[in-house]
């Protein structure tokens, strides 16, 4: 490579600009449903750089960390389908994009409607967007949708495809997967389930009778989507989509013949094997056991966090499902409360449709920043 005498006053700049930016580490980051990658992923990440999971020829280690992933993963969810039944992705906005493109070229009929609860990611209404679909939503007041009243719309407007959430991002609720499945398979419907955020959450509570719901690959279901960028510690952009049948993952590659490989799978061309790496080695080494004890570490934290907050005045809050807890306060508007926490340093999403604060607890949270936050809402208030 050339010698850059500027290298030193671009470090210069660089570290100028990283202390300007906030840190998970000292708990102001609150709303955000990212956190600090792990050391394992982050080494494992640097490792593999230079990679390009496209390209499974050059780098064929990538290809088998890639393929293992994806087997492990599907035996986790419940899937006995093979190393192909699926790939990774940029994280949760990609998956649903390409989950919606297998949908509509595997099961599209002529109207191209696409039916989910009012609670979805705003990705979908950007998949059905790009792909040219009719996005129905169905009202649900902030509620897992009644299988019954989908199969009402279903019905009526006959969708070729069905998006439900397991994990929503303002509320954490988790639709009923299982009937929502049977009704696919009855009505030959292809359903995605959207797990980015509560993927690696859902499975271990549910183990421990913390929630009624799992996420699994129960009939009817054709594809899960799960995000390791967020609750999994890998470095961003780091996703998974899986596929009940190998079938499916054919319909959305294409012919590169320029390539040694021959082919491109999924939306991107090149495509960053070094997240592969991380989440491989992630799944790997720390393990279902590892994520469980993070599931339990921050589902008790949002059991606490919950307390403490009701514990001040004025506030209403939504008791959390997932690590998720929305709160508002009865007399200030939320966006109000909102900035008057930025100008504490403090980052919170927004509840709109509750209109309320979202606080995630994410593996960065710890006991001591929830403690130091209820002090300054307190002063706030
Ligand atoms: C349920 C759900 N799906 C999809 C996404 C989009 O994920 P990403 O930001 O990784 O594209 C999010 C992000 O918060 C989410 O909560």
């Amino acid at each position: 490579m050339l010698e850059n005498p500027n290298i030193a006053e671009a470090l210069r700049i660089l570290i100028e600009k990283y202390l300007k930016t906030p840190r998970h580490s000292n708990g102001s980051i609150l709303g955000s449903m990212t956190t600090y990658p792990h050391r394992l992923a982050i080494y494992s990440y640097l490792l593999f750089i230079h990679t390009n999971s496209s390209d499974p020829v050059i780098f064929k280690e990538i290809g088998v960390m890639e393929g293992e992933l994806i087997r492990d993963l599907n035996r986790f969810y419940g899937n006995k389908c093979s190393m192909q039944c699926g790939l990774t992705t940029s994280g949760g906005t990609e998956s649903n994009i390409l989950a919606l493109l297998t949908a509509l070229k595997s099961k599209s009929s002529g109207d191209r409607v696409v039916l989910a609860p009012d609670t979805i990611h705003v990705s979908v209404d950007k998949a059905c967007d790009i792909l040219g679909c009719r996005l129905v939503k169905i009202p649900t007041q902030n509620l897992p949708v009644d299988p019954s009243i989908l199969e009402d719309y279903v019905k009526k407007y006959k969708p070729f495809a069905i998006i439900v959430t397991a994990g929503t991002t303002e509320r954490g609720l988790i639709d009923p997967i299982k009937e929502v499945g049977e009704l696919a398979e009855q009505y030959n419907i292809y359903l995605h389930v959207d797990a980015a955020y509560g993927g690696l959450i859902i499975p271990f509570l549910y183990k421990h009778g913390l929630l009624n719901d799992d996420v699994r690959f129960y009939t009817g279901v054709s594809s899960i989507s799960i995000d390791f960028h967020k609750n999994g510690l890998t470095p961003i952009p780091s996703g998974i989509l899986l596929f009940s049948d190998e079938k499916y993952v054919d319909t959305i590659c294409y012919p590169a013949k320029y390539t040694l490989h021959g082919e491109y799978c999924g939306l991107l061309g090149t495509r960053p094997g070094a997240s592969i790496a991380a989440m491989w080695s992630m799944w790997r080494f720390l393990g279902i056991d590892y994520y469980e004890k993070l599931a339990l570490k921050m589902f008790n934290l949002s059991r606490y966090t919950y307390r403490r907050l009701l514990e001040l005045n004025d506030l209403l809050v939504y008791e959390p499902i997932l690590p998720i807890i929305v709160f508002r306060h009865r007399k200030i508007p939320y966006n109000i409360l909102l900035e008057k926490l930025l100008n504490k340093g403090y980052y919170l999403y927004k509840a709109p449709s509750l209109r309320g604060l979202r606080i995630v607890i994410m593996p960065h949270v710890e006991k001591r920043h929830i403690d130091k936050f209820i002090q300054t809402l307190e002063t706030i208030l």
